[in-house]
């Protein structure tokens, strides 16, 4: 048989499994809806947090088929046994799905996802959800609620910890890894679940910062910016979306149709699972959108809601909007069908019962990869007389900090099954250099981040004093991050300012590692800093990573996935902003605060801070330097349909190994719709010994330049744009190429 035929058939073969897969499942799911009475169908809608298993209201609902799913359904036994009662004694035995906030790991903590997205490794953060996700499916979890994908441009908002950044292209990467790898490439598989995209959609942009405030924005800067890493989601398969809590123009999200329906379903072709956030739906009513129980339900099911998180809106109205004629019950069989298409994806129908009991957690590969991502997250912002990595001559180190051995902290926000008991701090990390004949002294200095006692100072001065390098790990609790916690400061908390400047003074070189959950502000106290390392809250391996980074082990890679401000007075400041009809010029950076000098110009800048951001996103150190070679374009003109390359030589001239972040930026300089002073649209990380060059190429096509218009076409005009590349999006950190791109 000639291979044209061959190949032939087995595509036929191939295509024909996917059409017979996609029918037995759409089969399925008619058949069984077909055979549901309505208030079964309506029980599946209902999703439920597990207060007490042995509650005979919550088993008798089960039983009669009225839940169609938990979230924090305790350990395995608990789950087994409310599987068992679905599954063995309601009508339909139609299973539970358990759904649980595995969001940077279960018992193996990774760094939150602002720390994961500094590491720019997409291939290493799908290690780190494929390490959660075998974890969690061992304790019988089925489904988590991450990737969160909510762009964040306001660090006040205490949600930004979990967010993949300030970047869309970034959020876009980071959201595929993320899906990719708790859902592996087949749900049904062991040690694969459901993951879910969200909150959709904007909820990043509240305003003031303050969690589930409202939000305003544009449709298409809500197409260029909030919604990419969630198309991103869906075209990697994600299984699920949750809406979020913020009303999105007027409109809360959980029933708003032009996310839900419009560009989710219609546009985007999803058709996995709609579940609401937390009484997101029975909120609609303090809202003053719902003016009651029933509109509540009425309205998230017209939109899109198919399952309701904790509030019971759905099990006490819709029945009796579906008799009253109030909503056709064919709408609830679509998002019925919307929730058994995922339990049949998951095999639930084949699998219920939580797998066999085994050895998974915390095992010594899923500690590597937590180290690793630990450490790759880790941002080198200064290193002054490359003071690091510290030498092995080192003999004796003040390790001093609230933040040195608090693993509770280290953990980070949402990490409700992590043990601190599990995680390494840098206390014990350190111990272990003694064994290298290092001699380390432990001062907390302050008992807490928020302690303003400052009794403690005397003895880290003290130690100060008598080491060769002193290391302060200080920043913010991890209890000043996450949901619900909006700082309207976000300095240094307490008096750890003040115990940076008097272990600095004893003149002992001082290395300053931030654990924080945002990116906090420290420009009033960046002089006293001879080295800092932007650490997030590291998680599990923290520890270990960060010695082995400080002692030169391995290597700083993190960049910045988000705009580290002066003051907090510069909210929102980030790169990918509008050039405005009046820009600041570099030239007004440094002027005098607090002088009589009258305003030097009539720009959009501050009297009393520079414009800029104190670290720009995309920036990081290593402990080598690269030389950039000039860029050169294969073409300078660009047609429709084409493509052209950005080349140029990145050499390590510096005298150690190193990884640098080069990366490519984009200006469209006149649009129908003004467009940011640059968009990260590639970048690519090279490790390189010293001396030795490597020739980086990038290529570029007109996809690169679309963009959302006002009339809300996804277009790519002709006209000039400007192509940089570079190691971080400061302009001075870029050089800059120009293009043309002609539509003929
Ligand atoms: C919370 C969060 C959401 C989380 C859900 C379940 O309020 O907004 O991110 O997944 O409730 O815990």
């Amino acid at each position: 048989m000639s291979q044209p035929s061959f190949v032939r058939i087995l595509l036929c073969l191939f295509i024909l499994t996917g059409f017979i897969t996609a029918q037995d499942e759409d089969q399925f799911i008619n058949d069984l809806l077909s055979r549901m009475k309505l208030g079964e169908k309506v029980g599946q809608m209902s999703q439920l947090p597990l207060w007490s298993a042995d509650d005979e209201h919550v088993l008798n609902a089960i039983e009669a088929g009225r839940v169609g799913s938990f979230l924090n359904a305790g350990d395995r036994a608990t789950k087994e046994k409310l599987q068992r009662i679905a599954v063995e004694e309601s009508r339909l035995g139609i299973p539970l799905i358990f759904a649980r906030d595995v969001i940077h790991g279960y018992h193996t903590v990774m760094p939150i996802p602002l720390g994961q997205a500094a590491s720019w490794n997409p291939e290493l953060v799908e290690q780190g959800a494929a390490v959660a996700a075998r974890e969690a499916f061992q304790a019988g979890i089925h489904w988590t609620f991450a990737p969160m994908l909510d762009i964040s441009r306001d660090p006040r908002w205490g949600r930004i910890a979990e967010s993949p950044g300030e970047d869309p292209y970034l959020g876009e990467l980071m959201a595929r890894a993320q899906v990719s790898g708790y859902q592996g490439g087949d749900l049904r598989a062991t040690g694969t679940i459901a993951a879910c995209a969200k909150h959709f959609a904007g909820y990043g942009a509240a305003e003031g910062g303050r969690d589930y405030n409202t939000t305003w924005i544009p449709e298409n800067y809500l197409r260029n910016v909030y919604l990419r890493p969630f198309e991103a989601a869906v075209q990697e398969g994600v299984a699920t979306v949750m809406t979020g809590f913020n009303e999105l123009n007027g409109i809360p999200a959980s029933a708003n149709t032009l996310l839900l329906k419009d560009i989710l379903r219609d546009e985007w072709g999803f058709d996995g699972l709609v579940v609401s956030d937390w009484d997101s739906m029975g909120e609609m009513i303090e809202h003053g959108y719902s003016a009651d129980s029933a509109e509540v339900a009425l309205q998230s099911a017209v939109a899109g809601v198919d399952m309701e998180m904790a509030s019971l809106a759905y099990i006490r109205e819709l029945e009796q909007l579906v008799e009253s004629g109030g909503i056709l019950e064919s709408r609830i069989d679509e998002l019925v069908g919307n929730i058994l298409r995922i339990k049949y994806r998951l095999g639930l129908f084949e699998n219920p019962y939580p797998p066999e009991e085994a050895a998974i957690s915390l095992s010594k590969k899923h500690l590597e990869i937590a180290e690793q991502l630990a450490a790759e997250s880790m941002v080198l912002l200064k290193n002054e007389q490359s003071i690091l990595p510290f030498a092995s001559t080192v003999g004796r180190i003040a390790l001093i900090g609230p933040l040195a051995d608090s693993p509770r902290d280290q953990l980070g926000t949402w990490t409700p099954d992590g043990r601190p008991e599990d995680a390494i701090t840098p206390l014990t990390a350190f111990r272990e250099l003694e064994t290298q004949g290092i001699e380390v002294s432990y001062i907390q200095g302050v008992e807490h981040p928020r302690s303003v006692d400052k009794s403690g100072f005397r003895d880290a001065v003290k130690a100060a004093r008598k080491a060769d390098l002193a290391v302060l790990i200080v920043g913010e609790d991890q209890l000043l991050s996450g949901e619900a916690h909006t700082r309207a400061f976000i300095d240094l908390p307490g008096v750890q300012e003040e115990l940076i400047r008097k272990v600095s003074a004893t003149g002992t070189p001082t290395v300053v590692v931030i654990f924080a959950g945002r990116p906090i502000t420290f420009a009033t106290v960046e002089e006293e800093c001879d080295a800092i390392v932007y650490a997030w809250h590291p998680g599990t391996m923290g520890g270990p990573a960060l010695v082995k980074l400080l002692m030169g082990e391995r290597q700083p890679v993190g960049r910045l996935p988000v705009s580290i401000l002066r003051t907090v007075g510069q909210v929102p400041t980030y790169y990918g902003h509008k050039n405005t009809g009046r820009p600041p010029s570099p030239d007004m950076l440094g002027i005098p605060l607090g002088t009589p000098e009258d305003p030097i110009d009539y720009v959009s800048y501050y009297l009393d801070s520079d414009f800029t951001p104190h670290y720009p996103f995309g920036f990081g150190l290593s402990y080598t330097t690269f030389d950039y070679g000039e860029p050169s374009l294969s073409s300078k003109l660009l047609k429709s349909g084409d493509s052209i390359t950005v080349s140029l030589q990145v050499t390590n001239n510096g005298g150690s190994i190193g990884t640098e972040t080069v990366q490519l930026y984009l200006r469209d300089l006149v649009a129908s719709v003004t467009r940011p002073v640059k968009e990260l649209i590639g970048f690519e990380r090279v490790t390189l010994d010293p001396g030795e060059s490597k020739n980086v190429v990038f290529t570029i096509m007109n996809e690169d330049l679309a963009f959302w218009n006002v009339d809300l076409e996804y277009v790519t005009e002709p006209g000039d744009f400007v192509i940089m590349v570079g190691s971080s999006s400061a302009d001075t950190d870029l050089q800059k190429l120009s293009l043309r791109f002609d539509i003929d």
